[in-house]
């Protein structure tokens, strides 16, 4: 049995991303998906459905008309919008957990995520990468190692500060130390449990290490590595990673073809667009 399958032997309960959660991001890989695929799954789930018309109606977007169906919402909203409207209702509650290793209160893990998905998916916009909303999902599952970690490191919480603090070794190499994997590898395994494809697998994994990343995956974890460090600035509540340098140097993002101004315009429309969706309940 190695360090991972102890872990998961120790989980009670593993964290679950709802069956339908799981079709939406097939679909998004799907090159050949038509907007009515996703409509099609949504209307499958009546809950989804009302979430994501109370969510068009809502004053954030302002729309004259009332919006009654899915297919209004995918024409107005657009069908980027409508798949990360979905996609953070549906790792809501999977990313709501109070983790007390990492110092997260409830809630606070799923407005990181949500900061970086968005984040993520901002630079990958403005770099003009195909498919950004790959970028969103990848920001949202970036940490999901950590609600398995939690289980293990909850009774080392001191040892960890100590790791951290007289050891002087970064939160990742804590973890390693003490539970012999970090949230990094143990989500990327999670990921790939959940049959998810290799993006994603490969972009949770590298994203505090990119340079150790397969050379195709090397920019997606790099993306995510910039956008979890950036996110610090638009998601306060997230700062427990001890020692991760939060700090993003010009020429990091400037690696990436990003200028300072976009950087700024990025963390600017994320702070508007958390606030709308943490609204969403
Ligand atoms: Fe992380
Ligand atoms: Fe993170």
């Amino acid at each position: 049995m190695d360090k991972f399958d102890k872990i998961l032997a120790k989980a009670e309960d593993l964290p679950v991303l709802p069956h339908i959660g799981m079709e939406i991001l097939n679909l998004i890989e799907d090159k050949f998906s038509v907007p009515a695929d996703f409509e099609a799954i949504i209307e499958s789930d009546q809950v989804l459905t009302l979430k994501i018309l109370k969510m068009a109606n809502s004053a954030y977007y302002g729309y004259a008309r009332e919006i009654i169906n899915v297919k209004d919402a995918v024409v107005i909203l657009g069908l980027d919008t409508i798949k990360s409207l979905v996609l953070s209702m549906l790792t809501r509650q999977m990313l709501s957990k109070d983790l007390h290793t990492y110092g997260l209160k409830k809630g606070e893990l799923w407005s990181h995520s949500l900061a970086v998905a968005m984040t993520a998916r901002s630079i990958a916009k403005i770099m003009k990468l195909s498919n950004h909303e790959k970028f969103f999902v990848a920001g949202l599952l970036h940490d999901v190692g950590k609600i398995l970690l939690d289980i293990t490191l909850k009774n080392y919480v001191d040892n960890l500060k100590f790791q951290v603090n007289e050891g002087k070794v970064d939160f990742i190499e804590a973890e390693l130390r003490i539970a012999g994997i970090d949230h990094a590898l143990i989500g990327s395994k999670l990921i790939e449990i959940w049959n998810l494809p290799d993006f994603l697998v490969n972009s949770v994994r590298y994203h505090h290490t990119s340079s150790k990343a397969p050379a195709n995956f090397k920019t997606d974890a790099y993306i995510i590595d910039v956008a979890n460090r950036l996110s610090y600035q638009v998601a306060p509540g997230s700062s427990v990673d001890f020692r991760v340098d939060k700090n993003v140097m010009p020429e990091e993002y400037g690696k990436l073809g990003l200028t300072s101004a976009n950087i700024e315009g990025v963390l600017d429309s994320i702070r508007t667009s958390l606030d709308a969706l943490q609204l969403t309940e």
